[in-house]
């Protein structure tokens, strides 16, 4: 699966197939990871972060460490020449020297795009703005393959901020690609996907899509409910998010209407919108998701490298 020197900026970079084989390669090192240690030794990988992370950072920094890779990079750009005025392009041209591949998270939707266009070596985006999340989308899919088998014949929920949500973006538009994916969207009004999304995935798949703002209304029909945060960095007016912020917050007693084997799952950083009684719920899996975007990770750096099949 010829994925060497490749940049992935946005999910569809990558064919169906190239997808499942990331997703596949990273349960393989899930199940066996000491086969891997030394997968990347002598490869280094930058992390250039302009907006801060948690999760896509260090679980990009653990992934190349557990691969025997060493690590570069920074978490706040204040601290970089990026302050004096220096253009994303030449951070690029500068860094390409300094690391074999490079992941960029930035606040401007189309960042890592104009960055990758710069890049000698393969270039991730770890999110741009409001628009994509493609490693979030490789994490999600891992998680779903693996409590649910096969990413087919499932209906899946995304609620709260379909709007501006970037992991919602990627994995709505990936999951279409997917086999007999059946989509309901919770939100409020003010906070529905883009239009256009909603068009470009109308007019290319075949899927079944309901909006609905009631989460009590649909959720024992549910296989995956895809809970989300309400972004508070991405309203314009303070007012805005304290009316939205609290509009759903999925707790045990909503549960009670819910299958036996519903996978909850959350991109985290989580706030308000999972009680944290629902956390010792056997079907709750946002922190095993979070683990196993480790393992996608690696998976997708190893492939970009060149140093796994
Ligand atoms: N899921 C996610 O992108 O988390 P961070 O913002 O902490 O990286």
């Amino acid at each position: 699966m010829p994925l060497i020197n490749r940049n992935f900026v946005d999910p569809s970079d990558f064919t169906l197939d190239e997808l499942k084989h990331v997703v596949n390669l990273g349960l393989k090192m899930y199940d066996n990871p000491m086969k891997y240690a030394d997968t990347c030794k002598g490869k280094i990988l930058g992390t250039l972060f302009y907006e801060p992370s948690t999760r896509t950072r260090l679980s990009f920094e653990s992934a190349m460490l557990r691969l025997g890779g060493t690590i570069l990079g920074f978490s706040d750009a204040n601290t970089t020449s990026a302050k004096k005025g220096e253009s994303i392009a030449d951070t690029v041209r500068v860094l390409d020297d300094y690391a074999d591949i490079l992941v960029m998270r930035h606040p401007r939707e189309g960042a890592p795009k104009l960055a990758s266009q710069y890049s000698s070596v393969p270039l991730v985006n770890a999110g741009d703005g409001g628009h994509q999340h493609p490693t979030q989308t490789l994490t999600d899919l891992t998680t779903i393959q693996y409590y649910k088998g096969a990413v087919k014949n499932l209906k899946v929920a995304f609620c709260g901020d379909l709007l501006f949500g970037r992991t919602v973006h990627s994995l709505l538009k990936t999951l279409s690609r997917f086999p007999n994916i059946e989509f309901t969207l919770i939100s409020p009004p003010e906070l529905r996907i883009p239009n256009h999304l909603k068009i470009d995935i109308a007019s290319n798949f075949n899927v079944k899509i309901l909006e609905t703002e009631s989460l009590e209304g649909c959720i024992s029909t549910l296989d995956v409910l895809y809970m989300t945060r309400i972004q508070k960095e991405r309203f314009f007016n303070e007012e805005e998010y304290l009316k939205l912020r609290d509009v759903y917050i999925l707790d045990q007693n909503k549960l009670t209407h819910a299958k036996d084997d519903l996978l909850i799952m959350h991109p985290l950083p989580r706030v308000n919108e999972i009680s944290y009684d629902v956390d010792n719920d056997p079907r709750s899996k946002y922190f095993d998701q979070a683990k196993l975007g480790v393992y996608a990770r690696m998976a997708l750096i190893s492939l970009l490298l060149g140093v796994c099949e």
